[in-house]
């Protein structure tokens, strides 16, 4: 059977690019993990989620195993338009859908709203499966580049002043990470924040902002673009997998109703009503404040422990970012291929994520690599950048002897 024939073109052209996930080949046992975006074990409320799954079955037996879920579901809407409502962004029920996570979010944007004729304007470097969903509906992606303050939107208005003079397609969506950004771990300052929302109404864009670390800052949370919209222009999705449980996948999108509504079109009940009924209960049987204080202070030590590490352990012509929130230490290693290095670091037990995968053009990220520190103990963090940084010490030594 020629399976090819079955294919429309889209899904030809997508299927040419790289497989989903294939920016971390598998794990040797015993990897020190600088390269997983996600949680420690210890910092996933596990016990909390099981007293919640079981309050709710005993309360409510099978009502929340049914398609529409548990009564309490809208009061997991009522706690995320609350929360959203404390950081300056004011949204109506009609304006927020819950999702299967910030991806599934991203995801119904793009089939929402783009086409293979739709120019999608993205970070370079980006969050690397969002690239994915983009390439899965266009390829007419532009890259702008991010320094140590977020997006150059310096930059982005030169484009997009270039492209109007030349007759070409405008982008109709940004999508950006304006707060502690995968990969680079930086944040947009709130000039160029503002500049932005003037440049969205001057050439007439969508910004998807990803907020999807905008809780785990180190100090103060600048206030989203979401929050400084005065146009109805910013898709703001959020997610509760970076302080909760990535498993439960939940996350949203607020915006403008007619978009909501589009987006909702598509979702159908495509999403996990039983996880949320299960989220909607944990999150009334904790402290949020509480639990938000406890993770910074977490990350905040094993972030100044990565960049002491770093500081120790590497050659002087190593360069990073040093972040004030989220999960990420972006890191240049001129000189070196980073994912050439990566099975030698694997040998050695240690991960990370080679930087061309964040980047739309995979050569502009060769010297590049993309640490975590959210998954790790302090411990074995300084152990991991001390087997890196001596695997990079002697990649060097041989290369330039
Ligand atoms: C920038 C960004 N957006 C979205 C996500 C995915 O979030 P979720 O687990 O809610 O799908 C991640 C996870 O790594 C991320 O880094």
């Amino acid at each position: 059977m020629n399976h090819e024939f079955y294919f429309p073109y889209n899904v030809k052209a997508a299927l040419k690019n790289d497989p989903p996930g294939e920016w971390m080949p598998a794990l040797p046992e015993g990897c020190i993990r600088l390269s997983s975006g996600y949680p420690a074990s210890e910092l996933v409320p596990s016990n909390g989620i099981k007293a919640a799954v079981s309050t709710l079955l005993e309360e409510e037996q099978d009502l929340p195993l049914h398609y529409l879920g548990s009564p309490k579901m809208p009061r997991l809407k009522q706690q995320i338009q609350n929360r959203l409502a404390e950081r300056g962004m004011k949204v109506q029920e009609e304006e927020l859908l819950i999702t299967a996570g910030a991806c599934q979010a991203i995801d119904l944007i793009a089939r929402a709203l783009l086409d293979e004729k739709v120019v999608v304007a993205v970070e370079a470097p980006t969050y690397m499966e969002a690239l994915e969903i983009f390439r899965n509906y266009t390829n007419q992606i532009i890259s702008i580049p991010v320094d140590e303050q977020g997006l150059r939107v310096d930059e982005f208005a030169s484009v997009l002043a270039e492209r109007k003079r030349l007759g070409l397609v405008l982008p109709r969506i940004l999508y950006t990470i304006p707060t502690f950004q995968n990969p680079t771990g930086t944040t947009m300052n709130e000039q160029r924040r503002m500049r932005l929302l003037e440049l969205s109404r001057e050439f007439d864009f969508l910004i998807l902002e990803d907020d999807a670390y905008g809780e785990l800052t180190f100090d103060v949370s600048p206030l989203s673009l979401k929050a400084l919209d005065r146009e109805g222009r910013v898709i703001h999705v959020g997610s509760l997998s970076k302080i909760t449980a990535p498993g439960m996948r939940i996350g949203w999108i607020a915006a403008e109703r007619p978009f909501i509504t589009a987006f909702a079109w598509f979702k159908k009940d495509l999403d996990h009503s039983f996880a949320q009924s299960a989220m909607a209960v944990f999150l009334e049987s904790i402290d949020l404040e509480e639990r938000l204080k406890k993770l910074k202070g977490v990350y905040q030590r094993k972030c100044t422990l990565l960049i002491q590490s770093l500081e120790k352990f590497f050659p002087t012509s190593v360069t990073w970012y040093v972040p004030k929130g989220g999960y990420f230490v972006w890191v240049r290693v001129p000189g070196v291929d980073t994912s050439a290095l990566l099975p030698l670091a694997l040998s050695a037990k240690v991960s990370y994520v080679p930087g061309k995968y964040f980047f739309s053009n995979q050569d502009e990220g060769i010297e590049y690599l993309r640490l975590s520190y959210s998954f790790e103990s302090e411990e074995q963090i300084e152990k991991g950048v001390q087997i890196l940084g001596n695997l990079i010490s002697n990649h060097l030594k041989n290369h330039l002897s």
